[in-house]
């Protein structure tokens, strides 16, 4: 099937990819020249594990072109998918501008019976305003065949999520587009859930919604554990053994980031007010959020008397999760802005995304090319991104190298044996006992 992508970012490129790997005919299309020619060089310009291999070959197979024109992209492609930002608007609301423009793009070259899939995340109601912004600006008069195809992958897995997804969600009410779209995915074995437009928009929302509640609530219970003397970590496993519960997602820390669950929840916050529901359970949601993420700056401040002053302080991990270098919304942003405005000297070290964090922290702290680089003569640590490096770091000689061994894990994933096996060390996590030898 000849398949056109709008938008080559995290979901257009991985889509892209899986697609052409599958056997489809894919055309992805970006307005970022320079994306553009790093992918047809087959060079990634996202660091996430596996895809590179699968543009290597799908390049070389020929199943998978990239350009920078919306006409040539489009042409004779039965189905064209938008996958392109829908960043936070400055309201909570999200920001619809580039779906709108990719809409308008896209109408300049649509051919009658072209199937139009939106896979950007959108509120409720968003797939009919695309098409008809998209009938609107038509050359010739054509009846769109929209379907809202939200994406679930995960960044970090983005590869692995998309070629073996837990379900795939069709939303249409047009039952012939639907059923294309389904074709599409067919090779891939996956379920597919075929409903209406508006419910496909809001299963997106509801699902991201309901993820970062249940990270928020094991933040807020990990914090009465750090207050009654419970530990967390032993809660959580003896809640996630439920069936009814699930163990996913309850690992407490320093909040969700990156670029979906925080916009995500805000959104809908933010639509259930304009349709006249108050959903005052996303507002704890985030507030839960916003608090937790500086939690370890506080605890720092608090075992320094409050004075952050010439003291330095290692971050160690930066990008919002692991096995990305995606910095949207990542915690350590803010935290890197705090410990500086408290006078603290920071150097930070991350695997992959000191690129991107340069852009947005900028020269707030000071970045290190190894977590020993990172930590020599350190006050503190502050463990921000479980990265497999940083989880395995051998802490006998992490303690060496600092000038005080003061670690404040928020991520909870250093091995407690290893730290008792240390000497003079102070151990802080999140929701658990502290160590103190
Ligand atoms: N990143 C994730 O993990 C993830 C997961 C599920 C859903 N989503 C949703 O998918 C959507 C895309 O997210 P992303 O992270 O891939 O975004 P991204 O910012 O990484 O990529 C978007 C791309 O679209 C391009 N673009 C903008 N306007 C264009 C136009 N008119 N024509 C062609 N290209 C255009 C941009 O240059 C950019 O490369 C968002 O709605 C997001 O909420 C993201």
């Amino acid at each position: 099937m000849k398949v056109a992508i709008l938008g080559t970012g995290y979901v257009g490129l991985s889509t892209g990819v899986a697609l052409a790997e599958i056997g489809h005919d894919v055309c992805c299309i970006d307005v970022d020249g320079e994306k553009i020619k790093q992918l047809n060089q087959a060079v990634s310009p996202i660091y996430e594990p596996g895809l590179e291999e699968l543009l290597i070959r799908n390049l070389a197979s020929d199943r998978l072109k990239f350009t920078t024109s919306h006409r040539d992209g489009v042409s004779g492609a039965e189905i064209v998918i938008l996958a392109v930002g829908t960043p936070q608007g400055e309201d909570g609301a999200a920001d619809l501008t580039f779906l709108e423009q990719a809409a308008k793009d896209l109408a300049a070259h649509l051919e009658p019976n072209t199937i139009v899939v939106i896979k950007s995340t959108v509120p409720v109601g968003t797939n009919d305003e695309v098409k008809r912004i998209i009938e609107a600006n038509c050359s010739e008069e054509v009846s769109v065949r929209i379907v809202s195809n939200p994406e679930f992958l995960r960044q970090g897995s983005a590869m692995k999520d998309t070629l073996e997804a837990e379900r795939i969600i069709i939303g249409s009410d047009d039952q012939g587009a639907a059923e294309k779209v389904k074709e599409m995915y067919r090779p891939l074995h996956v379920p597919c859930i075929v409903t209406t437009l508006r419910s496909a928009e809001m299963i997106k929302y509801a699902s991201n919604a309901f993820l970062a509640t249940k990270i928020s609530f094991i933040n807020g219970i990990a914090n009465l554990c750090e207050a009654v003397g419970a530990d967390v970590n032993d809660v959580a496993r003896g809640m996630g053994m439920d069936k009814r519960i699930g163990e996913a997602f309850l690992q407490a820390g320093i909040g969700y980031g990156g670029s979906c669950f925080p916009k995500d929840v805000k959104a809908l916050y933010h639509a259930a007010k304009q349709s006249g529901k108050d959903l005052g359970l996303l507002a704890e949601t985030m507030k839960i959020n916003e608090e937790q993420r500086v939690l370890l700056v506080k605890k720092a401040l608090n075992r320094f008397n409050g004075k952050l002053t010439g003291k330095k302080i290692a971050m160690l991990g930066l990008a919002f999760k692991p096995e990305t270098d995606d910095m949207r919304e990542a915690p350590s942003i803010e935290m890197a802005k705090l410990l500086h405005e408290h006078g603290a000297e920071v150097i930070a070290y991350d695997p992959v995304a000191t690129k991107n964090a340069k852009k947005v922290i900028g020269d707030r702290v000071s970045y290190a090319c190894s977590i020993l680089e990172a930590v020599n003569g350190a006050d503190a640590v502050l463990i921000v991104t479980e990265w497999d490096e940083i989880k395995q770091l051998d802490v006998a000689g992490l303690v060496e190298k600092m000038k005080h061994p003061i670690i404040f894990d928020g991520r909870n994933c250093l091995d407690e044996e290893k730290i008792r096996a240390c000497q003079n060390i102070e151990y802080y996590p999140v929701g658990r006992p502290a160590i103190i030898l």
